[in-house]
């Protein structure tokens, strides 16, 4: 197996495991991300062979919509529901303590919105996000108004990042997120109190969201695959 079909198939069965554990007569919430696509997918799996029944979605990105009516799960809004029972969704990292950076996909906004009102809250990742400490393989998304970006970069180098305006792929200029707005992803040397650094950061003005989820994720699921064999274990 080649090192992306080893990351495919953790992410396959990992999404799978999620899936599994969402039960009849439940609002989920969808997450955003090529891992989730795969617990989209087998909820869908499942609503069409009748092995749960009466489910909706509440997604957290234009992403998860798309997926969510492709594969037959109905959709709800916020201002519709009074809880969510269980949301399923991806991570860039994950240290030991279970807090995570999100925000890979440009989602994160929408996705603490969701991912925090859940009664449960379920992480699916490959071994590779885990990490003794965030910030230390990957960059931490900040939403940021668009007229708000240059004092917001600024008031960010001035908290010891590096800040660098993400630029979108086959398209020209930058990211614009779901809700119109930019994405700086930020290099912090070392991010030793996250609760903090969560707090600071949304506190600057034109500052929308950032990507840190501390103390949000109840279950973490990780994909691993141990000789060859593709494993899901709970953190
Ligand atoms: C999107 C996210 C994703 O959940 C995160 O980037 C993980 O994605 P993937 O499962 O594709 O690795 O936070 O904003």
């Amino acid at each position: 197996m080649t090192s992306a079909d080893a990351i495919k198939v953790m992410k396959q069965e990992v999404g799978k495991a999620a899936a599994d554990r969402v039960k009849s007569n439940s609002i989920v919430g969808l997450g955003t991300g090529s891992t989730t696509a795969y617990a989209i997918e087998y909820i869908g799996d499942r609503l069409s062979k009748g092995e749960i029944t009466n489910i909706v979605g509440v997604p957290t990105s234009f992403q998860a919509e798309v997926l969510a009516k492709k594969y037959g799960i109905p959709l709800t809004t916020l201002d519709a529901i009074d809880h969510i029972d269980v949301a399923i969704d991806g991570a860039d990292e994950v240290d030991p303590q279970k807090n995570l950076i999100k925000g890979g996909g440009a989602a994160h906004t929408r996705e603490k919105v969701v991912d925090a009102l859940a009664n449960e809250f379920i992480v699916v990742v490959d071994g590779g996000k885990l990490t003794d400490k965030l910030g230390s393989t990957f960059l931490l998304p900040v939403e940021v108004i668009p007229m708000a970006i240059t004092p917001v970069m600024n008031a960010l180098t001035k908290l010891g990042g590096k800040p660098e305006l993400r630029m979108g792929i086959k398209k020209a200029g930058p990211v614009v997120t779901d809700q119109g707005n930019l994405v700086v992803d930020v290099k912090f040397d070392s991010i030793d109190n996250p609760k903090e650094l969560e707090k600071t950061i949304n506190n600057i003005p034109g500052v929308l969201e950032n990507g840190l989820f501390v103390g949000v994720a109840d279950v973490v699921l990780v994909g691993e695959v141990i000789n060859g064999k593709p494993t899901v274990r709970e953190m």
